[in-house]
Protein backbone atom coordinates (compact mmCIF):
# COMPACT_ATOMS: atom_id res chain seq x y z
CA UNK A 1 0.00 0.00 0.00
CA UNK A 2 1.16 3.67 -1.11
CA UNK A 3 0.41 5.05 2.44
CA UNK A 4 1.79 8.50 1.25
CA UNK A 5 -0.87 8.64 -1.99
CA UNK A 6 -3.75 7.97 0.95
CA UNK A 7 -2.24 10.44 3.69
CA UNK A 8 -1.95 13.45 0.65
CA UNK A 9 -5.39 13.85 -0.41
CA UNK A 10 -6.85 13.64 2.83
CA UNK A 11 -4.34 15.77 4.40
CA UNK A 12 -5.03 18.51 1.46
CA UNK A 13 -8.81 18.43 2.87
CA UNK A 14 -8.25 18.93 5.74
CA UNK A 15 -6.08 22.00 4.73
CA UNK A 16 -8.71 23.81 3.77
CA UNK A 17 -11.39 22.55 5.89
CA UNK A 18 -9.38 24.11 8.61
CA UNK A 19 -8.63 27.59 7.05
CA UNK A 20 -12.58 27.58 6.56
CA UNK A 21 -13.93 26.61 10.06
CA UNK A 22 -11.72 29.36 11.17
CA UNK A 23 -12.20 31.94 9.16
CA UNK A 24 -16.17 30.73 9.60
CA UNK A 25 -15.80 31.01 13.11
CA UNK A 26 -18.13 34.28 14.43
CA UNK A 27 -17.05 38.08 15.87
CA UNK A 28 -12.88 36.25 16.53
CA UNK A 29 -10.64 39.52 17.50
CA UNK A 30 -9.00 40.06 14.24
CA UNK A 31 -5.29 40.32 15.65
CA UNK A 32 -6.04 36.88 17.14
CA UNK A 33 -7.53 34.99 14.05
CA UNK A 34 -4.21 36.07 12.32
CA UNK A 35 -2.34 34.49 14.88
CA UNK A 36 -4.57 31.13 15.24
CA UNK A 37 -4.32 30.84 11.19
CA UNK A 38 -0.20 31.69 10.94
CA UNK A 39 0.35 28.56 13.23
CA UNK A 40 -2.53 26.31 11.70
CA UNK A 41 -1.49 26.77 7.72
CA UNK A 42 2.05 26.51 8.58
CA UNK A 43 1.80 23.45 7.71
CA UNK A 44 2.39 20.01 9.80
CA UNK A 45 1.44 16.53 8.54
CA UNK A 46 -2.02 16.72 9.53
CA UNK A 47 -1.32 12.54 10.56
CA UNK A 48 -4.14 12.96 13.43
CA UNK A 49 -7.12 14.05 11.39
CA UNK A 50 -6.11 11.60 8.92
CA UNK A 51 -6.04 8.92 11.78
CA UNK A 52 -9.55 9.77 13.17
CA UNK A 53 -11.22 9.63 9.21
CA UNK A 54 -9.27 5.94 8.44
CA UNK A 55 -10.99 4.63 12.02
CA UNK A 56 -14.11 6.39 10.87
CA UNK A 57 -13.67 4.70 7.20
CA UNK A 58 -12.69 1.53 9.04
CA UNK A 59 -16.59 1.22 10.65
CA UNK A 60 -18.10 2.30 7.88
CA UNK A 61 -18.08 6.04 8.23
CA UNK A 62 -16.99 8.70 5.45
CA UNK A 63 -14.03 11.21 6.27
CA UNK A 64 -16.18 14.11 4.60
CA UNK A 65 -19.03 13.38 7.04
CA UNK A 66 -16.56 14.19 10.10
CA UNK A 67 -14.14 16.78 8.70
CA UNK A 68 -14.94 19.07 11.27
CA UNK A 69 -13.49 16.85 14.30
CA UNK A 70 -10.85 16.15 12.66
CA UNK A 71 -10.05 19.69 12.39
CA UNK A 72 -11.20 20.57 16.40
CA UNK A 73 -8.51 17.59 16.77
CA UNK A 74 -5.92 19.48 14.12
CA UNK A 75 -6.53 22.60 16.32
CA UNK A 76 -6.01 21.05 19.82
CA UNK A 77 -2.80 19.55 18.66
CA UNK A 78 -1.92 22.76 17.15
CA UNK A 79 -2.34 24.69 20.57
CA UNK A 80 -0.22 22.25 22.14
CA UNK A 81 2.51 22.84 19.69
CA UNK A 82 2.65 26.66 20.39
CA UNK A 83 2.57 26.42 23.98
CA UNK A 84 5.20 23.98 24.03
CA UNK A 85 7.14 26.19 21.99
CA UNK A 86 7.13 29.44 24.61
CA UNK A 87 10.25 30.19 26.46
CA UNK A 88 9.02 29.02 29.78
CA UNK A 89 8.28 25.37 28.21
CA UNK A 90 10.57 24.26 25.20
CA UNK A 91 11.68 27.52 24.43
CA UNK A 92 11.65 27.12 20.25
CA UNK A 93 12.40 29.72 17.34
CA UNK A 94 11.21 27.45 14.66
CA UNK A 95 7.63 25.27 14.16
CA UNK A 96 6.54 23.98 10.91
CA UNK A 97 9.61 25.47 9.30
CA UNK A 98 7.92 29.36 10.24
CA UNK A 99 9.34 31.29 13.52
CA UNK A 100 7.56 29.82 16.32
CA UNK A 101 3.64 31.73 17.19
CA UNK A 102 5.24 33.50 20.15
CA UNK A 103 8.43 34.73 17.71
CA UNK A 104 5.99 36.38 15.47
CA UNK A 105 2.84 37.55 17.95
CA UNK A 106 4.69 38.05 21.37
CA UNK A 107 4.39 35.45 24.37
CA UNK A 108 0.79 36.58 25.74
CA UNK A 109 -0.17 36.54 21.76
CA UNK A 110 0.77 32.93 21.37
CA UNK A 111 -0.73 32.14 24.69
CA UNK A 112 -3.91 33.49 23.77
CA UNK A 113 -3.60 32.24 20.04
CA UNK A 114 -3.58 28.52 22.13
CA UNK A 115 -6.52 29.27 24.34
CA UNK A 116 -8.16 30.40 21.76
CA UNK A 117 -7.95 27.23 19.41
CA UNK A 118 -8.47 25.21 22.31
CA UNK A 119 -11.94 26.33 23.04
CA UNK A 120 -12.61 27.48 19.24
CA UNK A 121 -11.69 23.72 18.61
CA UNK A 122 -15.03 22.67 20.27
CA UNK A 123 -16.80 24.88 18.70
CA UNK A 124 -15.74 23.11 15.06
CA UNK A 125 -16.69 19.72 16.71
CA UNK A 126 -20.10 20.65 17.25
CA UNK A 127 -20.65 21.70 13.79
CA UNK A 128 -20.30 17.51 12.84
CA UNK A 129 -23.90 17.28 14.58
CA UNK A 130 -25.51 19.06 11.10
CA UNK A 131 -23.70 16.97 8.84
CA UNK A 132 -26.43 13.80 9.96
CA UNK A 133 -24.21 12.42 12.65
CA UNK A 134 -26.19 11.88 15.53
CA UNK A 135 -25.97 14.33 18.54
CA UNK A 136 -25.13 11.46 21.06
CA UNK A 137 -22.26 10.39 18.94
CA UNK A 138 -21.00 13.79 18.76
CA UNK A 139 -21.21 14.31 22.39
CA UNK A 140 -18.98 11.17 22.99
CA UNK A 141 -16.58 12.32 20.75
CA UNK A 142 -16.13 15.77 22.72
CA UNK A 143 -16.09 14.09 25.82
CA UNK A 144 -12.93 11.76 24.14
CA UNK A 145 -11.23 15.12 22.79
CA UNK A 146 -11.37 16.70 26.25
CA UNK A 147 -10.04 13.73 28.15
CA UNK A 148 -7.47 12.96 25.92
CA UNK A 149 -5.96 16.89 25.65
CA UNK A 150 -6.55 17.53 29.34
CA UNK A 151 -5.17 17.40 32.82
CA UNK A 152 -5.11 13.35 32.99
CA UNK A 153 -3.99 13.45 29.19
CA UNK A 154 -1.98 15.86 27.18
CA UNK A 155 -1.02 18.73 29.55
CA UNK A 156 -0.61 15.75 32.22
CA UNK A 157 1.87 14.06 30.11
CA UNK A 158 3.29 18.12 29.36
CA UNK A 159 3.61 18.60 32.96
CA UNK A 160 5.51 15.76 33.61
CA UNK A 161 7.86 16.35 30.55
CA UNK A 162 8.81 19.44 32.23
CA UNK A 163 9.49 18.23 35.52
CA UNK A 164 11.45 15.25 34.55
CA UNK A 165 14.06 18.26 32.78
CA UNK A 166 17.79 17.34 34.37
CA UNK A 167 16.38 14.22 35.37
CA UNK A 168 18.84 12.28 33.67
CA UNK A 169 22.25 14.42 35.01
CA UNK A 170 21.05 13.48 38.82
CA UNK A 171 23.28 10.57 40.62
CA UNK A 172 22.20 7.30 41.65
CA UNK A 173 18.67 7.34 38.92
CA UNK A 174 17.83 4.01 38.68
CA UNK A 175 17.43 3.14 35.03
CA UNK A 176 13.79 1.29 35.83
CA UNK A 177 12.62 4.43 37.26
CA UNK A 178 13.66 7.00 34.67
CA UNK A 179 12.20 4.16 31.84
CA UNK A 180 8.58 4.51 33.99
CA UNK A 181 8.96 8.33 34.15
CA UNK A 182 9.90 8.31 30.31
CA UNK A 183 6.39 5.60 29.36
CA UNK A 184 4.34 8.04 31.37
CA UNK A 185 5.42 11.27 29.57
CA UNK A 186 5.55 9.56 26.04
CA UNK A 187 1.66 7.73 26.64
CA UNK A 188 0.40 11.29 28.08
CA UNK A 189 2.44 14.19 26.18
CA UNK A 190 1.51 12.21 22.70
CA UNK A 191 -0.03 8.88 23.11
CA UNK A 192 -2.98 10.27 24.44
CA UNK A 193 -3.53 12.54 21.19
CA UNK A 194 -3.11 9.75 18.71
CA UNK A 195 -4.95 7.89 20.56
CA UNK A 196 -7.84 9.90 20.88
CA UNK A 197 -8.47 10.42 16.74
CA UNK A 198 -8.98 6.96 16.89
CA UNK A 199 -11.17 6.66 19.50
CA UNK A 200 -12.87 9.52 18.15
CA UNK A 201 -13.37 8.03 14.96
CA UNK A 202 -14.83 4.89 16.19
CA UNK A 203 -17.45 7.02 18.08
CA UNK A 204 -18.46 9.06 15.23
CA UNK A 205 -19.07 5.63 12.99
CA UNK A 206 -20.89 4.14 15.65
CA UNK A 207 -18.33 1.71 16.26
CA UNK A 208 -19.07 -1.59 19.31
CA UNK A 209 -17.46 -0.41 22.42
CA UNK A 210 -15.39 -3.92 22.22
CA UNK A 211 -13.97 -2.74 18.22
CA UNK A 212 -13.33 0.67 19.79
CA UNK A 213 -11.30 -0.51 22.92
CA UNK A 214 -9.33 -2.68 20.50
CA UNK A 215 -8.37 0.13 18.17
CA UNK A 216 -7.26 2.46 21.47
CA UNK A 217 -4.93 0.42 22.66
CA UNK A 218 -3.02 0.21 19.35
CA UNK A 219 -3.83 3.99 19.18
CA UNK A 220 -1.72 4.00 22.53
CA UNK A 221 1.33 1.99 21.19
CA UNK A 222 1.33 3.80 18.13
CA UNK A 223 1.58 6.89 19.81
CA UNK A 224 4.80 5.45 21.88
CA UNK A 225 6.25 4.78 18.23
CA UNK A 226 5.34 8.20 17.01
CA UNK A 227 6.86 10.05 20.27
CA UNK A 228 10.35 7.87 19.93
CA UNK A 229 10.79 8.47 16.20
CA UNK A 230 10.55 12.37 17.29
CA UNK A 231 13.05 11.79 19.85
CA UNK A 232 15.33 10.14 17.65
CA UNK A 233 14.78 12.85 15.25
CA UNK A 234 15.32 15.46 17.52
CA UNK A 235 19.31 13.86 17.90
CA UNK A 236 19.96 12.71 13.98
CA UNK A 237 17.11 14.56 11.91
CA UNK A 238 17.95 17.35 9.08
CA UNK A 239 15.92 20.02 10.85
CA UNK A 240 15.36 21.62 7.43
CA UNK A 241 12.90 18.94 6.69
CA UNK A 242 11.73 18.72 10.28
CA UNK A 243 10.96 22.08 10.06
CA UNK A 244 11.66 22.99 13.78
CA UNK A 245 15.24 23.25 15.35
CA UNK A 246 15.93 20.37 18.07
CA UNK A 247 16.00 21.57 21.83
CA UNK A 248 16.03 18.16 23.71
CA UNK A 249 19.85 17.94 24.33
CA UNK A 250 19.96 21.68 25.09
CA UNK A 251 16.98 21.33 27.92
CA UNK A 252 17.72 18.11 29.30
CA UNK A 253 14.85 16.15 28.22
CA UNK A 254 14.29 12.56 29.35
CA UNK A 255 13.64 11.17 25.64
CA UNK A 256 14.63 7.39 24.52
CA UNK A 257 17.25 9.36 22.83
CA UNK A 258 18.81 10.30 25.99
CA UNK A 259 17.85 7.03 28.07
CA UNK A 260 19.27 4.78 25.68
CA UNK A 261 20.94 6.10 23.09
CA UNK A 262 20.09 6.87 19.49
CA UNK A 263 21.16 2.58 18.50
CA UNK A 264 19.18 1.73 21.63
CA UNK A 265 16.31 4.11 20.60
CA UNK A 266 16.15 2.66 17.60
CA UNK A 267 15.75 -1.30 18.83
CA UNK A 268 12.84 -0.13 20.71
CA UNK A 269 11.21 1.80 18.21
CA UNK A 270 11.44 -1.64 16.30
CA UNK A 271 9.83 -3.47 19.24
CA UNK A 272 7.47 -0.92 20.04
CA UNK A 273 6.31 -1.26 15.89
CA UNK A 274 5.61 -4.98 16.27
CA UNK A 275 3.49 -4.47 19.94
CA UNK A 276 1.56 -2.22 17.96
CA UNK A 277 0.47 -3.96 15.18
CA UNK A 278 0.30 -7.46 17.28
CA UNK A 279 -3.26 -5.30 18.64
CA UNK A 280 -4.53 -5.08 15.12
CA UNK A 281 -5.02 -8.52 15.25
CA UNK A 282 -8.57 -8.69 15.83
CA UNK A 283 -8.95 -6.75 12.41
CA UNK A 284 -7.45 -8.73 9.97
CA UNK A 285 -7.16 -7.61 6.79
CA UNK A 286 -9.37 -4.82 7.59
CA UNK A 287 -6.67 -2.80 9.41
CA UNK A 288 -4.15 -2.89 5.95
CA UNK A 289 -3.58 0.95 5.93
CA UNK A 290 -3.06 1.30 9.74
CA UNK A 291 0.09 -1.23 9.77
CA UNK A 292 0.78 1.05 6.96
CA UNK A 293 0.68 4.06 8.89
CA UNK A 294 2.48 2.34 11.87
CA UNK A 295 5.72 1.63 8.67
CA UNK A 296 5.17 5.43 7.80
CA UNK A 297 5.57 6.37 11.40
CA UNK A 298 8.65 4.71 12.32
CA UNK A 299 10.19 5.50 9.56
CA UNK A 300 9.28 9.41 9.03
CA UNK A 301 12.21 11.92 7.86
CA UNK A 302 9.83 14.51 9.41
C1 LIG B 1 4.88 17.16 17.02
O1 LIG B 1 3.82 16.54 16.36
C2 LIG B 1 4.69 16.98 18.50
C3 LIG B 1 4.82 15.59 18.91
C4 LIG B 1 3.89 14.98 19.59
C5 LIG B 1 6.02 14.84 18.60
P1 LIG B 1 3.87 16.34 14.78
O2 LIG B 1 5.18 15.72 14.37
O3 LIG B 1 2.63 15.63 14.35
O4 LIG B 1 3.86 17.84 14.26
P2 LIG B 1 3.19 18.47 12.95
O5 LIG B 1 1.73 18.58 13.23
O6 LIG B 1 3.49 17.58 11.77
O7 LIG B 1 3.83 19.82 12.83
C1 LIG C 1 5.58 17.81 22.59
O1 LIG C 1 6.66 16.96 22.58
C2 LIG C 1 4.30 17.12 22.64
C3 LIG C 1 3.23 18.15 22.71
C4 LIG C 1 3.26 19.29 22.13
C5 LIG C 1 2.08 17.85 23.51
P1 LIG C 1 7.99 17.62 22.02
O2 LIG C 1 8.38 18.82 22.80
O3 LIG C 1 9.00 16.53 21.86
O4 LIG C 1 7.51 18.08 20.57
P2 LIG C 1 8.43 18.86 19.53
O5 LIG C 1 9.65 18.01 19.31
O6 LIG C 1 8.72 20.19 20.13
O7 LIG C 1 7.57 18.91 18.30
MG1 LIG D 1 8.02 19.57 24.72
MG1 LIG E 1 9.00 20.74 22.03
MG1 LIG F 1 10.36 16.42 20.25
Amino acid sequence: MDIRSYIEPRARMVDKALVSAVKALPRVHPPLREAMLYSLSAGGKRIRPVLLGAACELFGGRFRDVLPAACALEMVHTYSLIHDDLPAMDDDDLRRGRPTCHKVFGEAGAILAGDALLTSAFTVLFSCESRRIPAGRVLKAASILAARAGACGMVAGQSADLEAEGFLSKRGVPRARASALLNYIHLHKTADLIAAPLEMGAALAGAAARESRALSEFGLKLGLVFQAADDILDVVGDKRKLGKSGSDARNGKLTYASLYGVEGARRRLRSLVGQAKSKLRPFGRRAAVFHALTDFFAERDR
